[in-house]
């Protein structure tokens, strides 16, 4: 493993597998009673946020207590963030309180490259979504809950059809999935009205289509994305309703997907649209697992990061 993670693609499939087995492990602890590991008691874990979050935030700081580190909540509003300080000064100064590990959410793509590489701060930076860009620890767990359901919770998931759906274009979380899902063998369609796919994206490893309908009877697993409208300063599509009969997932179409196929969507959901309510809540939506699956997720990456112990298989860190 790097000492920082921020991009999907620092993981090579050894690594990826290590993440996934060593949180398959970890996930064996939710079942009992006391859910804690002594592990990392003694090191520090900021927790950057400079975006709003309800699920990564919680997740990450769930995780690190679970491994017993001491976690620093700090949000940009109600900070001197708004009072015009800098990155910079903000992290020398979660370096002065002696952060182990600092895992950053930022509007602006790369801030958490720059936090790893500037020299500000020494321990491991974790990217918590930056922008358009990535979020590596999101297709984590997005590529465990998919080995739980299409692989037996084993190895890669080579030759499994992943169709992911929706707004590519502001998604960090298909951006971080083609590249994961690509490292472990699966083969990923990305689903999107033209104006909804990135610049370039012929050069990322998948497919790409404008027909939902023609990726839905081979696909493992369908993967909504949010119509992001707070990053959008333009007219992408007609309207709402428009865009839910092209690219929405509603019941007519999921009775179309093969009976394993799972429904997943990174959440926040906008129900009505890129999801139908009854999708959303169906036996075969697996959303609400993702969200529990993300803490085992991220206590094996700030495990392998921080950790250096062993963990029952003996693998070092
Ligand atoms: C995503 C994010 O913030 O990138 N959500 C998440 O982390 N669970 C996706 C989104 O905001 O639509």
């Amino acid at each position: 493993m790097k000492r920082h993670l921020l991009s999907a693609a620092d993981l090579d499939r050894d690594d990826a597998l290590l993440v996934l087995d060593t949180a398959a492990e970890l996930a064996q602890l939710t079942d009992r009673a006391v859910k804690k590991l002594p592990t990392l008691r003694g090191r520090t874990v900021v927790n950057l946020f400079f975006e709003d979050s309800t699920r990564t935030r919680i997740s990450f700081e769930a995780a690190a207590k679970r491994l017993s580190a001491d976690v620093i909540n700090f949000s940009a509003k109600g900070s001197s963030v708004s009072k015009g300080e800098s990155l910079k000064d903000t992290a020398l100064t979660l370096e002065a309180m002696g952060a182990d590990a600092v895992v950053i959410r930022h509007h602006a793509s790369g801030a958490p490259h720059r936090l790893a590489h500037s020299g500000w701060i020494q321990g491991s930076v974790v990217n918590a979504g930056d922008g358009t860009h990535e979020h590596p620890t999101q297709s984590l767990l997005d590529a465990f809950t998919m080995r739980r359901h299409l692989a037996g919770g084993k190895g890669d998931l080579e030759g499994r059809k992943i169709t992911i759906v929706g707004d590519v274009l502001h998604s960090r979380v298909a951006r971080s999935n083609v590249l994961l899902l690509a490292t472990l063998g699966a083969e990923v369609t990305l689903v999107a009205p033209p104006t909804l796919l990135p610049v370039g994206v012929e050069t990322w490893p998948c497919a790409t289509s404008y027909d939902f309908d023609a990726h839905l009877k081979d696909a493992d697993a369908v993967m909504m994305l949010r119509v992001q409208r707070e990053r959008m300063n333009a007219a992408f599509f007609p309207s709402a309703r428009e865009y839910s009969r092209r690219y929405g997932l509603d019941a007519r179409r999921m009775a179309q997907m093969p009976d394993h196929a799972i429904v997943m969507h990174p959440g926040p959901m906008n129900r009505g649209m890129e999801i139908a309510a009854e999708v959303a809540d169906a036996p075969r939506s697996v959303i609400v697992e993702q969200v529990a699956n993300g803490v085992s997720v991220r206590m094996a990456v700030l495990y392998l990061l921080l950790g250096g112990a062993t963990l029952g298989d003996g693998t070092e860190a």
